[in-house]
């Protein structure tokens, strides 16, 4: 086993983009998937892609009916984990994770 988080990436976004189909409702419910797509795609144009990394995920846990579930791991800090996030909260979000 090796430990790699570091060597290339400063900091990793986990987005919860998960989906029900069995009549709960879940993150993609309410935009998770979006909220995936425009921060990915923020990176992508800022340059930033290659250090700062989002991944969509499964259910994290903390399912709710206002946004999506985001965590925000940086190197050597305790991760944050950030509940009912929306589109009004891209700005905040975006700045927390390209912080140096
Ligand atoms: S479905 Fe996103 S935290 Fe559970």
């Amino acid at each position: 086993m090796k430990p790699v988080f570091g060597d290339r990436c400063k900091v990793h976004v986990c987005v919860c983009t998960n989906e029900r189909t069995d009549g709960r409702t879940a993150c993609k419910d309410f935009g998770g998937q979006e909220f995936f797509k425009k921060l990915k795609e923020k990176l992508k144009t800022s340059g930033k892609i290659s250090t700062h990394w989002v991944t969509r995920t499964g259910c994290l846990g903390f399912c709710n009916s206002v946004g999506t579930t985001v965590v925000i791991h940086r190197r050597g800090e305790p991760s944050q984990w950030l509940n009912e996030v929306t589109d009004a909260d891209f700005d905040s979000v975006w700045q927390e994770i390209v912080r140096e």
